[in-house]
């Protein structure tokens, strides 16, 4: 697990699009392993930027996201297809059938969670996976207390994460407590993986995940075992950090 500590969200955002951009830059047909939120935002910005300026073409990229809400349709504003569609996927030339994301409007979860395994390991699998992380430090939507072995499966969100989502929402009744979200063991298959994190708020899940032992009470503390994990982090998010 490496730790690269940057001043601020614009500083986080830059560094881990360039990342991404080079990895474009050295294989076109690459495949992206995606996250919603605000954490990656500014990082879809820099690409959106970067593709304007010629500097990256998406023709060929393959991206898969971590996770989608169960139930609500995908042309809703509170689907993450929708997001994803909105923040980066309309403003770039990449082919929206090579963008996937979890069903969540399926009748057969475990049809579904099959075919999004499958469809991965098919592509050869992840070769950059994006994450963010939750406050109480899930990654995707694994919630604490997954089991590190999980593939792609519906997930009772935590209470915390449902508090934490209601920000974009009208009532927090509106929020859904179910997901459909890749596993742990799809992200630790990804060769090259990237959390990124801003602000205090995430200050002590960032170093439960770092300095803390690896458990499945703090998803995010399975990176340790990766070989190729970073984290990209601004002041704030590694503030709590003893080394
Ligand atoms: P955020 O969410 O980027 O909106 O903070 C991250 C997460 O919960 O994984």
């Amino acid at each position: 697990m490496r730790i690269i500590k940057v001043k601020d969200y614009q500083g986080m955002s830059k560094k881990v699009a360039i990342i991404m951009a080079s990895q474009i830059n050295m294989k076109s047909d690459c495949v992206l392993g995606l996250a919603t939120g605000d954490t990656p935002l500014g990082m879809y910005n820099e690409l959106v930027y970067m593709y304007k300026e010629g500097l990256i073409d998406f023709k060929d990229v393959i991206t898969f996201n971590l996770d989608e809400y169960y139930g609500i349709p995908k042309d809703n504003s509170q689907s993450y297809k929708y997001y994803m569609n909105k923040n980066f996927f309309n403003h770039i030339n990449i082919d929206l059938e090579n963008t996937h994301i979890p069903n969540g409007m399926t009748d057969d979860i475990e049809e579904e969670c099959r075919r999004y395994d499958n469809l991965i390991k098919k592509m050869g699998n992840i070769d950059i996976q994006v994450l963010g992380i939750g406050r109480n430090g899930h990654i995707g939507f694994n919630e604490p207390d997954i089991q590190f072995e999980s593939c792609t499966h519906l997930v009772e969100l935590d209470e915390g994460t449902v508090k934490a989502n209601s920000r974009f929402f009208d009532n927090i009744e509106d929020v859904p407590k179910k997901a459909i979200s890749m596993g742990i063991k799809n992200i630790m298959h990804a060769k090259k993986i990237i959390l990124m994190a801003s602000g205090e708020e995430k200050a002590d899940a960032v170093k439960k995940a770092v300095e803390g032992s690896i458990s499945p009470e703090v998803p995010a503390s399975v990176l340790q075992l990766h070989p190729d994990a970073y984290l990209i982090l601004d002041e704030a998010a590694a503030s709590k950090l003893s080394k």
